[in-house]
């Protein structure tokens, strides 16, 4: 295998974790029905079933900002594989809801170890002038996730209402939601057989003082003289910190710390996962027939993929902030534009759809990828793990806010407020990334530190 076939098998291996995450995320919202239903749920444990795996996340991040500098980069990767594969056994066969619970909640420790771990794995490797673009892989990765999340489970739900034999299919299939969440072990047996190649991070090993073996894991991804010339730069690197580790809190470390927190937060706040699954019932109620409503959600998520490929290839050559620029005005003049809609009842034309799919086309080559380029790539070595954490620990707290206060706001405010307000975020969003956020393109992660890290 020459270098660059090697470096994008391990960049699209990572990023399977990436499916795994938007796969998991997205089953979800075929499952609630069929769940509600089967175990007589009110809507305080229907919400429970959807917070756990939020929950799960929550957890996985901590333990993967801890694990992955205490184990290495890949044993973490194959541990949340596991995760996914143990939860979609689990739910499948969950005897009761309270075991489905726990299933979900491992599946979403398994959600948020990828979501964390997948893309700085790729940082650690990627060479600097094609960061942005296998980052970026990793979102497309999301994005393809939720799309076949969307497919398998109206294949299932085919199947289902087709069955007629008998056996432990038959059990799945009488329950579609229990298959629906099975199919989640195909792609997790995919990415733990991949895993078995995968080198550890060189970065990681020299950080704990494995040398030769970066040596040879650095020789099998560049050429003789860059794997030279990038030894000598982490290493020259782990002088400077003097050997010893820093803190995330150090006053040094604030500005990554502060630009990659804010990033993650207003991300969600620009209420993407609220359009995407809330997206068909947000049309539904502006009077277009349900069975639309779902393709629009399939046309949602195909757009949400497609325009992933705009960061994948200019993330390096225009820089991270121009896509943030052009990505966050779209977002913005379309989130105003659809809240007016709903504001003067104007909601049956085409307009709305159009101005919804610009949105989705602009957060896919912007806020979708970019954060995640951002957050993986500002850390020094020493504390990237931690760093990268409590970013992504901040994403998921987000995420979960939203989850929570977007039925309520709609509800009590309206459509229009509440397009307005995530016009607003994404608004303070734009002016974040033109004053405060730094341009990384090209950069090593060894020279990150002079960008962003402050003298001692
Ligand atoms: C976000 C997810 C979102 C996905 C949609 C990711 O960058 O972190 O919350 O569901 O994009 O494509």
């Amino acid at each position: 295998m020459n270098f660059s076939k090697r470096i994008s098998y391990i960049a699209i291996t990572a990023a399977l974790g990436g499916l795994l995450f938007g796969f998991d995320t997205a089953v979800i919202s075929g499952v609630i029905t069929f769940v509600k239903s089967n175990f007589k749920l009110d809507t305080t444990l229907e919400g429970w079933l959807v917070s756990s795996g939020l929950l799960g996340c929550i957890i996985g991040v901590i333990i993967t900002g801890i694990l992955s500098d205490k184990i290495g980069r890949k044993k973490t990767l194959v541990i949340s594989g596991f995760m996914f594969f143990i939860s979609g056994i689990g739910c499948a066969f969950a005897p009761s809801f309270s075991m489905l619970v726990l299933a979900r909640i491992i599946g979403g420790v398994g959600v948020g170890m990828a979501s964390m771990i997948s893309p700085m794995y790729i940082a650690e490797f990627a060479p600097a002038d094609k960061r942005g673009r296998l980052i970026a892989y990793y979102q497309l990765a999301i994005t393809i996730g939720i799309l076949l999340a969307y497919f398998s489970n109206a294949l299932v739900l085919s199947l289902s209402q087709n069955a007629t034999g008998s056996g432990s299919l038959n059990l799945l299939l009488a329950d579609p939601w229990r298959g629906m969440l099975l199919i989640l072990c195909v792609p997790s047996v995919i990415f733990l057989l991949m895993l078995i190649n995968m080198p550890e991070s060189p970065r990681w090993l020299i950080a704990v003082n494995k040398k030769q073996e970066a040596i040879k894991i650095l020789y099998q991804i560049r050429s003789k003289e860059k794997a030279e010339q990038e030894l000598q730069d982490i290493e020259f690197a782990k002088k400077k910190s003097g050997n010893k580790s820093i803190s995330v809190l150090k006053s040094s470390i604030r500005i990554p710390l502060l630009i990659g927190i804010v990033l993650a937060v207003l991300q969600q706040f620009s209420g993407i996962n609220a359009i995407i699954y809330y997206g068909p019932s947000i049309f539904q109620s502006a009077g277009i027939n349900s069975s639309n409503a779902l393709l629009f959600q399939v046309i949602l998520g195909a757009i949400n993929l497609v325009f992933t490929f705009i960061a994948i290839a200019y993330a390096d050559k225009y820089g991270r902030k121009l896509l943030l620029k052009v990505g966050l005005t779209g977002i913005v003049v379309s989130l105003i534009i659809c809240g007016f809609l709903f504001y003067t009842n104007d909601t049956q034309g085409i307009l709305l759809l159009i101005l919804m799919l610009v949105y989705i086309a602009c957060f896919a080559f912007s806020v979708g990828p970019v954060t995640w380029i951002i957050i993986n790539e500002i850390f020094p070595t020493e504390v990237r793990a931690k760093g990268v954490a409590i970013c992504t620990f901040a994403l998921w707290v987000a995420v979960w806010l939203v989850g929570q206060f977007f039925p309520w706001l709609l509800e009590r405010m309206g459509a229009a407020a509440t397009f307005w307000t995530f016009a607003a975020f994404s608004l303070v969003n734009l002016v974040f990334s033109l004053t405060v956020v730094k341009e990384t393109k090209g950069k090593t992660l060894e020279e990150m530190n002079e960008i962003f890290i402050a003298p001692h």
